[in-house]
């Protein structure tokens, strides 16, 4: 697999190296709630959930939540969160470039996941998440600002991998896929301690619409 492995992800969440973790549900999953774009009742796949602060979130808000990772370490995390929350959630260890689900959602939200793939997988795992989603489904989909010097000299950098806007384009294009006109909201990313001169870089928060096929 081009890029970050199984490995490399899974050892982050045993040395407790979570630059992107908030310790608590994004301000943006909030506002979506706020807004009707997540709802009681919808069927919400959170794909790289990470230790699941969304998750809970989600739950606690009467979503059915499928959250898959592909660090065990990381579903442990979600695990204890949502025990400690009294609340649950469908838990599934896989690699979302293989993962066949049994059903279609309602919503998937996707926080930086996208950006922790290599850009070779873009493009498939795109078609991923158009398959995972019902005819007028949504994805909420935080999209990582985080352009780096040697993009200048075209090296292809991360995780996290800068989202560009022509790129999202290109990946859901217009036709298949609803998009908002902009400007898109812009939510504060956690400290990137990593990347010297990045802390401080954000996401761009897009609710696109499948289209029916
Ligand atoms: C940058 S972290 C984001 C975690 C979480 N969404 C958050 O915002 O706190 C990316 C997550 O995606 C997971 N991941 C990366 N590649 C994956 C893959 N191919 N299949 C499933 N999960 C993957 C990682 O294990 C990690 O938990």
């Amino acid at each position: 697999m081009a890029g970050p492995t199984a490995e490399f992800w899974q050892q982050h969440f045993e040395q407790g190296r979570l630059p992107w973790d908030r310790g608590a549900a994004s301000p943006q999953l909030k506002a979506w709630i706020e807004e009707g774009v997540l709802r009681p009742g919808q069927r919400v796949l959170v794909p790289g959930c990470g230790r699941g602060w969304e998750v809970v979130a989600l739950a606690a808000m009467g979503a059915q939540v499928t959250a898959v990772d592909i660090a065990p370490g990381a579903l442990a995390a979600c695990a204890g969160l949502l025990k400690d929350a009294g609340l649950s959630a469908t838990l599934i260890e896989a690699d979302l470039l293989q993962w066949q689900p049994g059903e279609r959602f309602d919503r998937v939200y996707e926080q930086t996941c996208l950006c922790a793939l290599h850009p070779d997988l873009w493009v498939r795992y795109a078609q991923r998440l158009h398959e995972w989603l019902a005819p007028d489904g949504q994805l909420a989909l935080l999209a990582v600002q985080a352009l780096r010097p040697g993009a200048q000299e075209g090296r292809v950098e991360g995780p996290p991998y800068h989202l560009d806007i022509n790129a999202v384009r290109a990946l859901f294009p217009a036709g298949r896929w609803q998009w908002p006109r902009p400007p898109y909201a812009r939510v504060q990313a956690p400290q990137l301690p990593q990347l010297p001169g990045h802390a401080g870089s954000a996401e761009l928060a897009l609710v696109l619409t499948r289209g029916t096929d």
